[in-house]
Formats: structure tokens, C-alpha cells, sequence
């Protein structure tokens, strides 16, 4: 599929439409995000900051970190969080929340070899244009033994709930973000990119594949979205 100019990126996620749709989105991101999940994604954040186990002296990449939602939520924890995303308008849309932010693109990231305890991606992984680029940064960034959380979309397990989820995102989600979203356009792109996504043990087989060990899963929300866990 080709990238269209109406602000929204192709299922082929060119970085620079990718970019450009997550600049286009900021503005009302957060907001957007708690209607179109029913509040959901709040216990989401705090199950990747749990499921991180930071302690103080922990410093932490927060890939796709977008408007910095989720880096305040792990910064709860007392550890040293940094945001990092290549969607400037994100970055600064996010401006007064206080942990660092940093512009860099997950697929080729501006960090040395071995510089955090723990990293995690929270609804990015997804938009990137090369997963196995991006999960290869994140293996070269973390330290030995360092911890990897992903908390992506996935898939609902229970079969009448996953044909109700999928009815929801194709029909009543681009309505819905019609009346809230500062460009309905990228959530047309948000459902089909989740259709399009790996499952659990898809995306466990491609962190795998990767070089990560001691991968699994759990589900939230009934697979809606899952924390998949691993360390280098
Ligand atoms: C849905 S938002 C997630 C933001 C935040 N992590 C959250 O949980 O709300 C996805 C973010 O991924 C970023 N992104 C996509 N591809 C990227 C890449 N190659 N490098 C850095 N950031 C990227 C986008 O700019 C966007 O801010």
C-alpha cells in the first residue's frame, strides 16, 4: 500500500509519513488514546512499569515514547527514564513532562552499545518500518542481562471477543476518532495496522529471532494488548 498526502501513513510505514502522522496526532494524542481504549491504556502503562521491575539506579529507554506518557509512568518508580521518538511534534507536544526527552529513530538509535539497564516500547514497535531493525537497536543498547518489555496491540483470545474487537476497530473506531482526534485519518491506519500485526507468539518468535532470551507473554485486557518480556 502507498502513502496517501491526507496525513495518515501506508501499511508499508515510510518513516517520514510515519513521522509526519504521529506530528499531525499529537496535539490531542493523550486524550485520544483514553476515549478510543475506554481508559484502558492507564493499567497498561502501570503493567509495563511493573513488569520493568526498575529499581533507582536503573537508567531506561522509553523507545516511541511519543507525547512521554509512558516515561512519566515509569519515572514513577524512581528510576532514570529517557524519552526518545523521531516525531518532534510528539516530543514537544509532551514539553512539561519532566524526564528527558531525546529525537531518535528506533532504526538506528543515537546510543552506545550497552547503555541501559532496561528498554521498553509501548505502542511503537508496530509503526516502525523495520521490527527486526528496531529490535536489533534495542538488543545493541541494553547492558548483558538488561530487560526488554513490549507492550503492543495483540490479539483477543477468547473467539466471540476477538470478532467483537475486530468489529470495533474497523467500524465504530474511525467514527469515534472523527469527534476527538486532531487527524481521524491515523486512526484509519491505527485499525488496520493492528489487523495486520503478529499475534503473541508471532511477535515472541520474531524477539526470538532476534537474539533476546527468556521470551513470553501476558495478556491485558483479554489480548487486546500484551507485555511480551525478555532480556539480552
Ligand atoms: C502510538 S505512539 C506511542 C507513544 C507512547 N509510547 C504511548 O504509549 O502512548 C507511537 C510512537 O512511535 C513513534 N515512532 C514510530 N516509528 C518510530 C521510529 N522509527 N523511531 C522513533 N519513534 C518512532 C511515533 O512517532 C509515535 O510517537
Amino acid at each position: 500500500m502507498t502513502s496517501t498526502s491526507v496525513g495518515r501513513a501506508g501499511l508499508d510505514k515510510k518513516p517520514a509519513d510515519v513521522a509526519a502522522m504521529f506530528d499531525g496526532v499529537a496535539r490531542r494524542y493523550d486524550i485520544t488514546n483514553t476515549v478510543l481504549s475506554f481508559g484502558q491504556d492507564r493499567g497498561w502503562r502501570k503493567a509495563t512499569r511493573r513488569a520493568l521491575a526498575l529499581g533507582p539506579d536503573d537508567v531506561v529507554l522509553d523507545l516511541a515514547a511519543g507525547t512521554a506518557v509512558s516515561t512519566e509512568e515509569l519515572a514513577q518508580s524512581g528510576a532514570h527514564c529517557i524519552a526518545a521518538d523521531f516525531s518532534l511534534g510528539m516530543l514537544k507536544a509532551g514539553h512539561r513532562r519532566p524526564v528527558p526527552k531525546v529525537a531518535a529513530d528506533a532504526l538506528t538509535l543515537p546510543f552506545a552499545d550497552e547503555s541501559f539497564d532496561a528498554a521498553t516500547i509501548s505502542f511503537g514497535l508496530r509503526n516502525v518500518a523495520n521490527v527486526d531493525t528496531a529490535l536489533a537497536e534495542l538488543q545493541r543498547v541494553l547492558k548483558p542481562n538488561g530487560r526488554l518489555v513490549i507492550c503492543e496491540f495483540s490479539t483477543p483470545v477468547f473467539g466471540p471477543f476477538r470478532t467483537l474487537y475486530m468489529e470495533y476497530l474497523m467500524k465504530a473506531l474511525p467514527p469515534v476518532a472523527t469527534r476527538v482526534a486532531s487527524n481521524p485519518e491515523a486512526y484509519v491506519y491505527l485499525a488496520e495496522s493492528i489487523r495486520a500485526w503478529p499475534d503473541q507468539a508471532g511477535l515472541a518468535e520474531r524477539i526470538t529471532a532476534a537474539g533476546f532470551g527468556n521470551v513470553r507473554w501476558r495478556n491485558l485486557t483479554g489480548g487486546i494488548a500484551a507485555l511480551h518480556y525478555a532480556t539480552k
